[in-house]
């Protein structure tokens, strides 16, 4: 029924006990970053001595401004011949935000991912497929780890390829996937052009989804096209990646693990707590990573505690789903995108004029982000060779940047609709 009975069941006085210890000893090993090392508030704590886990709320919030701002070493608390890798998060302008982590750090991660997928009922009797991006993205390595301490044949599988997704599937009679919900319309596309039915012409039985928003609708949606049961993920890089909340096997709501993060819900607009039960911004601290820990990061995704205990008996609290965010970050094929980056790439460019738009669409159950580009009045009227090298040339750019190709439209000034008041960058007109 549980990974570690006796801390998924620990009571609530206990746990609180833990986070306070486990707390000092993040506080202290953070002071050792030039980032944290600058912060007083951390040091009159430590004095006082913690006797309460709210008491973190004298300390102050970390941004994803302020990891890039000291980028590329201000929050490394570690020596360097301690860390051991390093992850980057999708979806920054400039410098990106890096997580690095020690030999203790992978092990605890990996843990927490081996606790969490026993939570949804993987067993190591399973064959996890992970179809998800490797590399710098958390959901690759993070999951990988996690599958392989649960016991589990693993495969490695990655992103993209869908026929050979399923061929996968198939060979090795895959129980468990996981994959980003919006990517699950394309894969069952690609069975039926098969003239398969993963109902039927696989073994699955459990998916995780995960990394994006979505809706209980679509999870119901997911879970009778597959014949499976699908269980939300909940993670960001600053917090390791996946294995920060997740569904058990009631599906209402998501554990976090609180012996490994501190949780508070605040008003973005206030920075006040908020009470249980009531949607606000989630902000998180690390409690058990050494080479790199985090205090208050601002995650900017909007969720609520959920009230009263879980009848699978694990103490930990619960999250809703991920209803939105307090920023205009967006993700698509699982990558993270600002509106920022695109503009930053397209107002670099002599030939763009003052607007642009980002459509998200589904297009034949595949998520694509169309931007639409005012080109200048000279540049319109021009050579056509000329404008089909402009539309590739920016589709370049926009996919380094953000690491999903977009679809151009080069467009007339003037043709893209003004809001009123402030421009309306995105419109999201995908399948929820
Ligand atoms: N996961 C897995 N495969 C995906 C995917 C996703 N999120 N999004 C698209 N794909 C597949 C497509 O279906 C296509 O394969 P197919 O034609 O055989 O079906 C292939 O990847 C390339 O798709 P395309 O739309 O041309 O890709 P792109 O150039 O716009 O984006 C990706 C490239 C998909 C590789 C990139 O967006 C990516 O790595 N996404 C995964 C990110 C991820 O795993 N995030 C989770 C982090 S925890
Ligand atoms: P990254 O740092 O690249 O791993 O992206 C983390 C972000 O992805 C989070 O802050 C959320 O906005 C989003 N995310 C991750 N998991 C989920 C989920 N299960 N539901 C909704 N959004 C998610
Ligand atoms: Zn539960």
């Amino acid at each position: 029924m549980y990974w570690e009975q006796s801390l998924e069941t620990l009571d609530r006085s206990s746990l609180e006990k833990l986070q306070i210890e486990r707390l000092t000893n993040s506080l202290q090993l953070a002071v050792r970053s030039s980032h944290y090392g600058r912060c007083p508030a951390i040091g009159r704590l430590l004095d006082s001595g913690i006797k309460s886990i709210e008491q973190i709320r004298d300390l102050p919030f970390t941004t994803k401004d302020d990891l890039r701002r000291d980028f590329p070493w201000g929050f490394l608390a570690a020596d360097k011949k301690d860390v051991v890798r390093l992850h980057s998060s999708s979806g920054t302008t400039g410098n990106p935000t890096v997580v690095y982590h020690n030999r203790h750090d992978l092990d605890s991660w990996a843990n927490l991912m081996a606790r969490s997928l026993y939570a949804a009922g993987v067993r190591e009797t399973d064959v996890f497929q992970n179809i998800c991006g490797y590399g710098l993205f958390t959901g690759g390595l993070g999951f990988q780890y996690g599958i392989e301490k649960l016991g589990c044949l693993s495969i490695p599988a990655g992103a993209g390829n869908s026929p050979r997704q399923i061929k996968l599937m198939r060979d090795f009679g895959t129980t468990v996937a996981h994959a980003i919900p919006s990517y699950l319309g394309r894969l069952f596309d690609v069975f039926k052009e098969e003239d398969l039915d993963p109902r039927e012409d696989t073994r699955l039985h459990t998916l995780v989804i995960g990394a994006e928003p979505h809706t209980e609708e679509h999870r119901r949606r997911i879970e009778e096209m597959f014949g499976v049961r699908a269980f939300n993920s909940f993670g960001l890089s600053e917090m390791n990646g996946p294995g920060v909340a997740f569904e058990c096997i009631e599906q209402n709501g998501l554990h976090v693990w609180e012996d490994a993060f501190v949780v508070e819900i605040i008003d973005p607009d206030t920075l006040e707590p908020v009470p249980d039960g009531e949607i606000g911004e989630l902000v998180m601290t690390t409690l058990d990573r050494q080479a790199m820990p985090v205090i208050r990061f601002r995650t900017r995704d909007l969720t609520r505690i959920l009230p009263g205990p879980c009848p699978c008996g694990r103490t930990h609290r619960r999250l809703d789903r991920i209803s939105g965010r307090s920023d205009d970050m967006f993700i698509i094929k699982g990558c993270n995108v600002f509106p920022m980056q695109v503009e930053g790439i397209l107002m670099k460019l002599p030939e763009v004029g003052d607007d642009y738009r980002i459509i998200l669409q589904t297009i034949e159950d595949q998520d694509e982000m169309i931007v639409e580009v005012e080109v200048k009045k000279d540049w319109f009227r021009g050579d056509l060779t000329l404008l089909d090298r402009l539309q590739k040339h920016i589709t370049h750019l926009i996919r380094d940047e953000v690491l999903v190709r977009p679809l151009i439209r080069l467009v007339e000034p003037g043709s893209i609709p003004k809001a009123e008041g402030k421009a309306v960058r995105v419109l999201d007109q995908r399948r929820k």
